[in-house]
């Protein structure tokens, strides 16, 4: 937390800042400034130093951490714990086995990265972003569904303006996936102990599944670590500000249809055989079908994909 303040200090500094005035803002000894600035340099951030003037920032680092996060978070006035590993198993595990209040857990790899259905979700360093939030919410069991959905919007909009949401919560770019969403719960009956959305986010090509699944790279998006988060965390924090008081979709749905990437299209129920027309969603998140016979059908769960030609 200190190392994050004498970042704080030295990037809201106009030119140089001397070690005794750091020491004196953040009430340490000048040997524990020093002892920051060596751990700051040591994470990659360039910081000159001039016996006379002090210490002056001269380049952010460019590899994203846990400090960069830390003032993010600040700046964005959001009471979310940080939680940042090389490697980990997985984020959705770590934050389930968390106690606290809401956190927010990110990781470079993961070496047992889980998707939903019990699937693997590929996580190799370097080629996707893998976090998970977890939420103290103290909500009934049946509304989490929809604020998976509310991640979803804020994570299409964090990823690209040309990116649809297939319903419930998978982010497409054209037919392939670019991103997905696992969301877990630590119930106890009726109150959910902890909520965690854990999403997975593919930056460089996942290799396997060339054909399904498409990326950052791939799709030519400008993309920076923080300003997705950024991007990400504000929006959700604020969607789901409204949800709690409302305990609805009404206020998101037109949004929600107006990216689905189901929207007036014919569509199929995995393991079934009936055809449908996705008509858009309910207040409360469910997927509104048109059957071949004009009858509309309310679905609340199932594996939906495009019908082929
Ligand atoms: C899916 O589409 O099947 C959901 C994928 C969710 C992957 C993310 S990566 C971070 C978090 N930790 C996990 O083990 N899974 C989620």
């Amino acid at each position: 937390m200190m190392k994050s303040k004498v970042l704080e200090l030295l990037i809201n500094s106009d030119g140089y800042i001397s070690g005794s005035k750091i020491a004196s803002e953040l009430n340490v000894t000048r040997a524990a400034v020093w002892k920051h600035i060596k751990s700051l340099r040591e994470t990659g951030y360039d910081i000159k130093s001039f016996s006379s003037k002090g210490y002056k920032l001269v380049n952010y680092s460019k590899a994203f951490n846990k400090y960069e996060l830390e003032l993010l978070i600040k700046k964005l006035g959001l009471d979310l714990r940080v939680f940042h590993f090389d490697t980990i198993d997985s984020t959705n595990t770590y934050a389930k086995n968390i106690d606290g209040e809401n956190a927010l857990i990110v990781a470079n790899e993961q070496t047992n990265g889980r998707g939903r259905l019990g699937r693997e979700w590929s996580s190799k360093k370097g080629r996707g972003v893998y976090f998970s939030l977890m939420l103290r919410l103290e909500l009934p069991p049946h509304i989490v569904g929809m604020i998976t959905q509310i991640s979803a919007v804020a994570l299409r909009e964090a990823i690209s303006d040309t990116a649809m949401i297939k319903w419930p919560n998978d982010i497409f770019i054209g037919d392939k996936k670019i991103a997905g969403i696992l969301t877990e719960l630590v119930t106890e009956i009726d109150v959910v102990e902890k909520m965690i959305i854990g999403i997975g986010l593919n930056i460089n090509e996942v290799s396997d599944y060339k054909d399904i699944a498409t990326s950052i790279v791939e799709e030519k998006i400008e993309f920076n670590h923080l300003d997705f988060f950024s991007k990400f965390l504000s929006r959700f924090f604020d969607l789901l500000n409204t949800f709690v008081e409302l305990r609805n979709l009404a206020f998101i749905r037109g949004e929600i249809e107006k990216y689905s990437y189901f929207m007036n299209k014919e569509v199929y129920i995995t393991r079934s055989d009936k055809e449908y027309i996705f008509r858009g969603i309910t207040d409360y998140g469910n997927a509104i079908l048109e059957s071949t016979n004009g009858e509309l059908e309310e679905v609340f769960f199932g594996e939906m994909s495009l019908k082929r030609r």
